[in-house]
């Protein structure tokens, strides 16, 4: 995730960079630092996969699809781009997002005419569960079917939150831009939505890994989750 130093997620909203640093130099750091995580794809919530995706909804006549199997589409040696999609609300109109193989994680009750309109598209997708929010069964489900073991978690607020509730994140990597939002109840990169008592990282603790300060003064820093101590 790229946030300002307050934490905030939206970075057309931050303080614009000092004089003789690029705004489009921060703004590739995102994708220089990614190949170096390792991992075979990443994963979105349906809020930003809609931004990212350009498709438009259409109907598209069942081909009499019944059951809640997984499907695969030509990933070929593409890595995933994959949605946290509980009730079916993306379209793609065409079956990659960054030139990765789109992937859908469904609820088992998306309609028939949905999962049509994605095997035209030829976009893969999963079930995780009845109601598409069990996380660990969607995790499962992606690695037996696409043979990954790593895949980066790029939010928004609401599924980073949802992951880190869920105890589903091994390790963060965070771009701190030089910036500033300031405003209150601007969403941050963790947003679970819950109870005041509720704490979502109970239970887990943060071991440093590394900072590198990047050109422009963006600072990147990795921390693995371990369990906490007794
Ligand atoms: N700064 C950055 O690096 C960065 C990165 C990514 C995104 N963003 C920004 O973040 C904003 C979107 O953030 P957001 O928090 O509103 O949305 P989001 O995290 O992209 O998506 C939230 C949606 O995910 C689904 N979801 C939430 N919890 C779930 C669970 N436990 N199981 C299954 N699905 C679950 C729900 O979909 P349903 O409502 O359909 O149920 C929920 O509305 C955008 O403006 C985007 O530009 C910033």
């Amino acid at each position: 995730m790229v946030t300002s130093i307050d934490g905030r997620l939206h970075p057309s909203r931050f303080t614009v960079p000092v004089a003789g640093v690029d705004k489009d130099r921060l703004r590739r750091h995102y994708d220089e630092v990614s190949p170096r995580l390792g991992a075979r794809g990443w994963m979105c919530g349906r809020v930003t996969m809609q931004e990212i995706s350009k498709g438009k909804g259409r109907t598209v006549t069942s081909p009499g699809i019944t059951s809640r199997e997984a499907f695969v589409g030509d990933r070929g040696d593409r890595d995933l781009a994959v949605a946290i999609d509980p009730n079916g609300k993306v379209h793609y109109g065409q079956d990659h997002l960054h030139g990765d193989h789109a992937v859908a994680v469904l609820s088992e009750g998306v309609s028939d005419t949905y999962l049509a309109e994605l095997l035209e598209d030829g976009v893969s997708y999963v079930f995780a569960g009845p109601d598409g929010r069990d996380l660990a069964k969607a995790m499962d489900a992606l690695g037996e079917t696409f043979g990954v073991e790593t895949l980066l978690l790029e939010g928004g607020a609401g599924i980073n939150g949802a992951f880190l509730k869920a105890g589903l994140i091994d390790e963060i990597s965070v771009l701190i831009q030089p910036a500033v939002d300031g405003l209150a109840g601007v969403q941050s990169i963790f947003e679970y939505r819950g109870g005041p008592d509720e704490r979502p990282g109970a239970g887990q603790a943060l071991r440093h890994m590394s900072t590198e300060t990047l050109e422009g003064g963006m600072v990147w820093l990795r921390y693995r989750v371990e369990q906490a101590p007794t």
